[in-house]
C-alpha cells in the first residue's frame, strides 16, 4: 500500500506541485482576490525568517498589515525584518523569539502576547523534517515537538484572542506529503519503529489537517484552513531533502509561489467564502485523500489525537 500510495503521490506532484503545475494553476487565479488592503489587521507567521513564511510576511507588510514575525533565531530574524521593512516600507513588523519545540515556551509567549497585542490571522508556518530520531529537552521526538505540539499549542492558546477580533483566520501550511499518511494515534513519538523523517513529517503534516478540520467543527468564529504550498525551493527542501532537491532543483517553484496560496488565505475576502476547515492547493479546496489510498481515519482515532495533544498541552502548561 505505502508503494501505491507514494508512486501516485509522486505522479500528482510532478503534475501540480512544480513549477510547471503553479503556472496552468495561475491562469484561473483572480488578481483582484489580492488587491486589498489588510490596514490595521494583525497577522502572526511562525518560521517567518526564510522561504514561505518570509515571502508571506512580505506580501502582507506590503498591503498594510502589523506582522509578528515569529522566530527561533535572533539574527535571521532581525535580518528578515529588515528586509521586509526596507522592500515594503512598511514599518509595522515585529520580531519575537521562540522555538516551536518547546512547548512550555510557546505557553508563554502566547500568553504574554495575548495581554499586549491583538491579532486576526495566525499562520502557522514554521516546520522541520529532522531526519534522525532526535528528542528535545523535554524528551519531545523534534518534528512531532515543532510541527504537530507546537502548533496546537500556540493556536489553542491564542484562540481567545483571535475569537475578539473580526474575521479571524488560522493558516497551517501543512504539505501534499501527507497524502501519503493515515494518522497513527498509537506511536506519536515515533518510537516504535525503525525511525523515518520523511514518513514522520508526513504523519505530523496528516495531523495538521486533522487539527485543523477539528478545530473549524468547534470554533465557527473562526476561519480555519490548512494548505500545501507546492514544491518549492526553499532552505529547508535543500538541507533536508537533498536526493529530492537534486532531482528536482530546476522544476521548483519560488518561495513566493509556494507562499501565494498562504497569502490568499490569509488576505482575500474571496478565502473567506470557503467553508472553514478544509486543505488547498493552488487557491482551491482539495481532497485530503488520494483515490483508493485507504488513509481514511475513524472519528476516534481523530479524538484520540486530541485528547493526546490537549494532555500533554497541559503538562507544559506554566503553573
Ligand atoms: N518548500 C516546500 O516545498 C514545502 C512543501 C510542503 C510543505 N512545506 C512547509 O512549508 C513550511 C515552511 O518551510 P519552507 O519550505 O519555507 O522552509 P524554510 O525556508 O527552511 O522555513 C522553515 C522555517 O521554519 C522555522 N523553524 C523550524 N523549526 C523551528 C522551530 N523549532 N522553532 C521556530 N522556527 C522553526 C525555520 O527557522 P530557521 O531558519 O531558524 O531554521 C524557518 O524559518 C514548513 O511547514 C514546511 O513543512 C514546504
Amino acid at each position: 500500500m505505502s508503494l501505491y500510495r507514494n508512486s501516485v503521490w509522486f505522479v500528482k506532484g510532478l503534475r501540480q506541485y512544480c513549477r510547471g503545475g503553479y503556472e496552468s494553476a495561475s491562469k484561473r487565479f483572480d488578481p483582484e482576490d489580492l488587491e486589498v488592503d489588510v490596514a490595521g489587521r494583525s497577522f502572526m507567521v511562525t518560521g517567518a525568517n526564510s522561504g514561505i513564511g518570509k515571502a508571506t510576511a512580505k506580501e502582507i507588510a506590503r498591503r498594510g498589515g502589523v506582522v509578528h514575525l515569529v522566530c527561533r533565531n535572533k539574527d535571521r530574524a532581525e535580518e528578515a525584518k529588515k528586509e521586509i521593512t526596507t522592500e515594503t516600507g512598511n514599518q509595522a513588523v515585529f520580531v519575537h523569539i521562540l522555538d516551536m519545540s518547546d512547548p512550555k515556551g510557546i505557553w508563554e509567549f502566547a500568553e504574554q502576547f495575548k495581554k499586549e497585542h491583538r491579532l486576526n490571522v495566525l499562520i502557522n508556518n514554521a516546520g522541520c523534517m529532522v531526519n534522525k530520531r532526535e528528542l528535545t529537552g523535554d524528551g519531545l521526538e523534534k518534528n512531532f515537538a515543532t510541527n504537530t505540539l507546537g502548533t496546537y499549542i500556540l493556536t489553542t492558546v491564542l484562540l481567545p484572542l483571535l475569537e475578539r477580533e473580526d474575521d479571524p483566520r488560522v493558516i497551517t501550511v501543512s504539505s501534499g506529503g501527507m497524502l501519503v499518511q493515515k494518522l497513527n494515534v498509537s506511536d506519536l513519538q515515533s518510537g516504535d519503529v525503525a525511525f523515518d523523517g520523511t514518513m514522520v513529517y508526513a504523519q505530523n503534516k496528516r495531523q495538521q489537517v486533522i487539527l485543523t478540520e477539528r478545530w473549524a467543527s468547534v470554533h465557527p468564529r473562526v476561519h480555519f484552513s490548512s494548505m500545501h504550498p507546492g514544491w518549492a525551493d526553499t532552505p529547508a527542501v535543500r538541507t533536508s531533502m537533498p536526493d529530492f532537491y537534486e532531482k528536482m532543483k530546476n522544476r521548483l517553484r519560488t518561495e513566493a509561489q509556494g507562499a501565494d496560496t498562504v497569502v490568499w488565505l490569509a488576505v482575500s475576502p474571496a478565502a473567506c467564502k470557503q467553508a472553514s476547515g478544509q486543505f488547498f492547493q493552488d487557491r482551491l479546496p482539495v481532497s485530503t485523500h488520494l483515490p483508493l489510498a485507504q488513509t481514511k481515519a475513524s472519528p476516534g482515532d481523530e479524538e484520540k489525537l486530541m485528547q493526546a495533544l490537549e494532555e500533554l498541552s497541559q503538562q507544559f502548561k506554566p503553573r
